[in-house]
């Protein structure tokens, strides 16, 4: 009997994919209650020593979240006199909408800009055509753990002094080839700024809520720390009208135990991208793009297909999770109607084509070539 046939493939059990790490966890959790101290302690010290190292940046501020990491780089640069109401950043179409809300809900204009179908990120050649003198900022966002980082983007930054706000919630690891500069830089320390997302999906997750800020900017650090602590600079010293958007030494200490192992999960998702992109051979199934000169961490493994709806249940049908990322892209949202009608065409079909399929541990490579076949006797 082929037992593989049987096999079961959810697209993402968060249980299995904490399932290693699960004594550590315990105990980092049971060393949190046993000390008595829950909030802006040793454990949220450490991880912001950690991943600052990690992403090779001078700091890191450890917040409630990624959408809070980006709204309060903004609202930074806004305190310091950088960002002001009505500014301009642009954004890539195809994103998971939080990319959009930090902007806007600082009183900031997000300018959609589209995608490429190679990294399905920004395309950095159309940004030059949509700066005017509102446009302050680039917010590239690394999507699927992919960088979205070349030479043009580069130019125009510098040639327009633009802001670079990295979103880096999806990408914790990756590597881009940088200009100038011999080897490649990990996301993170590729811009002025980045936010990172723990949420849990996430190829370091949290189990709850969790994010963190980076920079090597010494004033951006200070001032978004301050702002997350209600603007406080000191005890009950309020400098701004700040947030408490605060990580807690739980969520803290259990990214601590899964930062140990990083490193393997984002080279397990390498072997299982690689597979995939070596078995799939259906001729209407394009895969997405192995970069010789980067690293990329596979937080999903997208494919597309015309016929989306119907892979997804055939796949469902041969107990193969999928899901889509994203099948509204930020600027279809009816929280941003005036952006409707814009003529994003890449990002279009990428929305009604893309079809995520399980990366997450416990999926091996060999689970990889196995989903292959399946969607190779896919028939249309
Ligand atoms: C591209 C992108 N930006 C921002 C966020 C927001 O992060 P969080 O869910 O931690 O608020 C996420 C994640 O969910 C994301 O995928």
């Amino acid at each position: 009997m082929n037992t593989s046939m049987n096999k079961k493939y959810p697209f993402l059990s968060l249980k299995l994919a904490n399932e290693p790490f699960e004594e550590e966890l315990k105990q980092a959790a049971c060393d949190v209650i046993a000390s008595g101290w829950y909030l802006q302690g040793e454990q949220t010290c450490l991880l912001e020593q950690e991943i600052a190292a990690l992403c090779h940046t001078r700091h890191c501020v450890a917040v409630s979240n990624g959408l809070d990491a980006l709204r309060l780089i903004i609202r930074a640069y806004k305190e310091m006199g950088v960002l002001h109401d009505n500014d301009k950043i642009i954004v890539p179409a195809d994103t998971f909408t939080a990319s959009a809300l930090a902007v806007s809900d600082n009183g900031l204009i997000p300018c959609f800009v589209d995608v490429r179908t190679d990294t399905m990120n920004l395309d950095s050649d159309l940004i030059e055509r949509h700066i005017t003198p509102d446009v302050k900022g680039i917010m590239p966002v690394h999507l699927y753990g992919t960088p979205s980082w070349d030479m043009k983007l580069m130019t125009v930054a510098r040639q327009y002094k633009l802001i670079v706000i990295e979103d880096n919630a999806q990408a914790i690891g990756a590597m881009a080839a940088v200009a100038g500069f011999a080897g490649t830089r990990v996301t993170g320390s590729l811009g002025n700024a980045a936010a990172i997302s723990f949420y849990p999906t996430k190829n370091l997750g949290a189990l709850g809520d969790a994010g963190a800020v980076v920079t090597n900017d010494n004033e951006l650090a200070a001032t978004v720390r301050a702002i997350a602590h209600y603007g406080c600079d000191r005890r009950y010293h309020n400098i701004y009208r700040g947030v408490n958007c605060r990580i807690d030494e739980l969520q803290a200490a259990m990214l601590r135990v899964k930062l140990r192992h990083l490193n393997e999960e984002n080279k397990r998702r390498r072997e299982v991208a690689l597979a995939y992109n070596s078995y799939i051979t259906h001729p209407h199934v394009t895969r997405p793009t192995i970069f010789d000169d980067m690293t990329q961490v596979w937080h999903q493994y997208v494919i597309r297909c015309s016929k989306r709806d119907k892979l997804r249940e055939y796949l469902d049908g041969r107990d193969v999770g999928t899901d889509i990322h994203y099948a509204t892209p930020p600027h279809c949202q009816p929280c941003y109607k005036e952006y409707n009608d814009l003529a994003l065409p890449v990002t279009m079909t990428i929305a009604s084509q893309a079809v995520s399929l399980p990366i997450a541990h416990p999926i091996t490579a060999d689970d990889a070539i196995a989903i292959s076949s399946i969607i190779n006797e896919f028939e249309e």
